[in-house]
């Protein structure tokens, strides 16, 4: 028999209690913060859905690999440990622990990159493009068409333009092709899943042109469920196994843990080819630590080798996209205009459509993400032009492809009655939502400005 209502596939142990706050104490503290969740303190949140990265709930199984933790300088067992979960998932033969994603990436890209390369992805994550472009190369983003569309159905709008794919190595001639990178699940592309047959695809490519493709891999679990429930001939395959086969793919990996992992700190860079191994090796002892640490503890690492295998359960992965889309398609049907058809980490609401008297120049985005604090202590992000726009030459502003809202949830932290409380929020904005006003910015940092920038309401 099946039942409609999915349950939290676990029991509660041990809780964090959340501090309550009214709506008059909270427009204090959005002033105090200049209207910036970012300089928010944790205290003052109800629901935070920031971001899905380092906010998992570990569990018992993790938190009692943590006290078997070996934290010895070499040859840790708990390196071991980590080492062997992460061959077994990847089959790529040589494993660097790092203390987190972007550490990997600063190993791997800043010796593969330099000046007069480029790096093609689906789409790279901030950190990725940032690490590449700090290298002096330049990053390229060849989303598939059919992920412009927000509303268009279709699965794997993840995938990557593999024609562009082909004229941009022909373009750049292969030789200077510093890598191809496949997002699995295409974060800032909505979260979206990448299909096998598109890995397929573009893994041929670069085999033609001899040229490396990394994957990108923190949310490859997330990515296998939707695989095996949308893409024919990966029904019967387990989520590992199709994890495996995408893995085989590919040249290399790196992970953010603090994704699927299901750990609140760690990553990892994973590699077939033996001489990038060697570079990558010694960069790795120069910055982050011996190759049995690489910036982690001990017990960090034994959380992750465990979470790694926990991350695949089924149950655990049908909770964690069906509660996903749950908050996603409720929103949708009450008319909030959400990106379509639901990620696996995060909803992302198009805040331009729903605050359609909003100017870009007023930054939507920014007053939906205050908003949402204000009226329910909810902490999302922007991800529109505060955090992408530029200026030209006379200092007016060139606006973000899209002005979203991203909702990411913390994997295993809420329950369905956050969650409902959180489409309640919703409501309630829908009502007033024509009077809401803009935002603009009083202070701004060169870099990055999302993070550190301050603003006062229109
Ligand atoms: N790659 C992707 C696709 C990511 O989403 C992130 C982090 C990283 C790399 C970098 O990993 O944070 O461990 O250094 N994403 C977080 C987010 C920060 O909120 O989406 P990191």
């Amino acid at each position: 028999m099946s039942f409609k209502t999915i349950i939290e596939p676990f029991r509660i142990k041990m809780v964090e209690p959340i501090t309550m706050t009214t709506e008059v104490q909270r427009k204090k503290f959005l002033e105090q913060a200049h209207y910036n969740p970012f300089l928010l303190n944790s205290d003052q949140v109800l629901i935070d859905f920031l971001t899905d990265s380092g906010t998992s709930a570990m569990s018992a199984a993790q938190w009692a690999g943590m006290m078997e933790g070996d934290e010895s300088y070499a040859g840790a067992r708990s390196w071991r440990r980590m080492e062997k979960v992460i061959h077994d998932l990847t089959g790529l033969k040589y494993v660097f622990p790092t203390h987190q994603g972007r550490a990997a990436e600063r190993i791997l890209y800043g010796y593969l990159g330099g000046k007069g390369k480029f790096f093609i992805s689906n789409t790279h994550f901030d950190t990725t493009r940032a690490n590449i472009e700090f290298s002096g190369a330049e990053a390229i983003d060849i989303p598939c068409i059919e992920s412009n569309d927000t509303q268009s159905e279709f699965p794997f709008k993840g995938n990557m333009d593999v024609k562009k794919l082909e004229d941009l190595i022909l373009k750049h001639k292969p030789k200077n092709i510093g890598g191809v990178i496949l997002t699995v699940t295409n974060n800032s592309g909505g979260g979206q899943p990448v299909s096998m047959e598109n890995a397929k695809l573009v893994s041929a490519v670069c085999k033609k042109y001899k040229v490396k493709l990394f994957l990108d891999c923190c949310r490859v679990a997330e990515n296998s469920f939707f695989i095996h429930q949308k893409e024919k001939g990966y029904e019967n395959k387990t989520y590992k196994q199709i994890a495996q086969k995408m893995f085989s793919l590919v040249d290399g990996a790196i992970m953010s843990a603090k994704k699927d992992a299901l750990v609140n700190m760690g990553g990892f860079l994973a590699l077939k080819d033996s001489s990038i191994a060697e570079a990558c090796k010694n960069l790795l002892i120069i910055t982050e630590g011996f190759t049995t640490y690489g910036g982690l503890s001990g017990r960090d690492m034994e959380a992750i080798a465990i979470g790694l295998e926990e991350v695949f359960h089924a149950d655990y992965l049908l909770y964690r996209i069906r509660s996903t889309s749950f908050l996603g398609d409720r929103l949708h049907a009450m008319g909030i205009p959400v990106m379509r058809p639901i990620g696996g980490h995060a909803v992302y609401v198009d805040a331009k459509k729903f605050y359609s008297q909003i100017p870009v120049e007023q930054y939507p985005g920014q007053a939906l993400v205050c908003e949402l604090y204000l009226k329910g202590g909810i902490r999302s992000v922007e991800i529109g032009s505060v955090m992408f726009g530029k200026y030209d030459d006379v200092g007016k502003l060139i606006p973000s492809r899209m002005e979203l809202v991203r909702l990411a949830i913390p994997r295993r932290v809420y329950t369905q009655s956050h969650i409902e409380y959180v489409i309640e929020v919703f409501e309630k904005l829908m009502e007033g939502k024509n009077k809401v006003r803009g935002y603009e910015i009083t202070y701004e940092p060169k870099f990055l400005r999302h993070f550190t920038a301050k603003f006062k309401p229109v």
